[in-house]
């Protein structure tokens, strides 16, 4: 490569930022009239997550969040990307509002604009409230119209703070997991729930777009999806049909209806049944930008026991991957970042990339992540390359600014540019942190 990276992205007065999420970072689960959601009943299941872990304390992020924006600032981050968790605002999930749960995030938002740091507010990053999943969640189609007010209630109380604004975060896999794998919350497993599902969070995506559209002037609104190829495990016709139908339901069954207006071809006939007239111009509202979650391939297989035929393949031997072994293909990444720019033809902003690993303290009680960093730089690097190649990409945020709850693998999976002690709360940033903070520092020119 010729030219240095970083001309190319603070010339364009590129955003770099870090993410959370509400259930995975704040604690405080029982604090200050919040209600239980889909998630802490999960917690309490017998066996669905690792070492009966629970997002009960979590980062403790809800007491400590001022600390957590001194690190954003220690970092030099322009943006930070978290969400509201539904339950917190409502703990019935519609009704009444908390006006405890609305200071929080007040205190939140004020505190991230005195600082310098961008909010970049997500309004659903999987916490359902309990009270609705007891209605039916996401099957039921009334579920649409609940996260529309709630959404209403968002941009009505924050809308004069916060201009970007994303309505969900990877649809296709708390659906794919919730309602057909058993994998996430709820933890059903039906076709019919799951294309519902599928439809009616689509439905609540156009809503909550027409609503912040409506009440928030300067709004800038996206969607964050989860994209990524999926190859078949072996090349054979069974794997190839699996690799597609998974296809359909990870990249193809949210985006597709919400920016170009109709569902891929896989799937239009099965979820015709819950489509009534006017859906599809309700789902398809302009947006402002793609939010792409990228980490690397999945790799399927034919299953026929599986409920819809296919399952998660081996990744194969010889491919490299990071420390919790996923698959590690940054060339991957840049086609997503080619394809997404011809398809929909929007700005995206990368809204999560990053590397789980183990993180043991070495001798002197720091953290050298290196692997975690060489998965940044050649992450970053091909993200380069795909602008170069006409992609056209706007913003770039690690996951995540902290170790967190990673849903079914609790505590035991740490993805953080900084280190948790979830014993005591203590915050140690990584040496990914420090070699962040200098990328950032030569991204300003600095
Ligand atoms: C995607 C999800 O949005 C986030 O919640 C999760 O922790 C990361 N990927 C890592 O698995």
């Amino acid at each position: 490569m010729t030219t240095d990276p970083l001309d190319a992205y603070w010339s364009r007065n590129f955003t770099w930022g870090v993410s959370t999420s509400s259930y995975q970072i704040e604690g405080a689960a029982k604090e200050d009239g919040r209600g239980p959601s889909i998630w802490d009943t999960r917690c309490l299941m017998k066996g669905r997550v690792a070492n009966g872990d629970t997002g009960d304390v979590a980062c403790d992020h809800y007491h400590r969040y001022k600390e957590d924006i001194a690190l954003m600032k220690e970092i030099g981050v322009g943006a930070y990307r978290f969400s509201v968790a539904w339950p917190r605002l409502l703990p019935r999930g519609r009704g009444a509002a908390n006006a405890a749960g609305l200071d929080f995030y007040d205190r939140l938002i004020d505190a991230l604009l005195a600082a310098g740091v961008e909010p970049w507010l997500c309004l659903y990053h999987w916490d359902l409230p309990q009270a609705l999943d007891d209605l039916g969640g996401w099957t039921n189609r009334e579920c649409a119209g609940w996260f529309a007010d709630y959404a209403t209630l968002v941009a009505r109380r924050y809308g004069d703070r916060v201009k970007r604004f994303a309505t969900f975060n990877e649809f296709s896999v708390f659906t794919l997991f919730g309602y057909a794998i058993d994998w996430g919350a709820p933890g059903i497993t039906d076709r019919q729930a799951h294309l519902k599902a599928i439809h009616h969070t689509n439905l609540a995506h156009g809503l909550g777009v027409e609503t912040i559209r409506t009440l928030v002037p300067g709004a800038s609104i996206g969607a964050i999806h989860n994209r990524q190829r999926i190859l078949p495990e072996t090349d054979t016709p069974e794997n190839r049909t699996a690799a597609a139908l998974l296809d359909a339901h990870w990249n193809t069954a949210f985006p597709d209806p919400q920016i170009r207006g109709h569902y891929p071809a896989l799937l239009a006939d099965a979820i015709e049944p819950y489509v009534e007239a006017g859906d599809m111009a309700r789902i398809c509202r302009p947006i402002d930008w793609f939010g792409l979650n990228h980490y690397g391939p999945i790799f399927a297989k034919a299953e026929p026991k599986a409920i819809w035929g296919y399952a998660w393949g081996k990744t194969p031997d010889e491919a490299p991957k990071s420390d919790i072994g996923w698959p590690v293909f940054p060339q991957l990444f840049r086609d997503e970042l080619i394809e997404i720019t011809r398809r929909y033809r929007l700005p995206i902003y990368v809204t999560e990339n990053g590397a789980g690993g183990e993180d043991r303290p070495d001798a002197k009680g720091g953290y050298e992540d290196k692997s975690r960093i060489a998965y940044l730089q050649a992450h970053i690097g091909a993200m380069h390359e795909a602008i170069e190649a006409g992609a056209d990409v706007g913003g770039y945020f690690v996951w995540s600014l902290l170790d967190n709850f990673e849903w079914g693998s609790g505590y035991s999976v740490r993805f953080g540019l900084v280190h948790v002690d979830f014993a005591t709360g203590k915050r140690t940033p990584k040496a990914s942190a420090r070699w962040y903070a200098g990328l950032l520092r030569r991204a300003r020119g600095g």
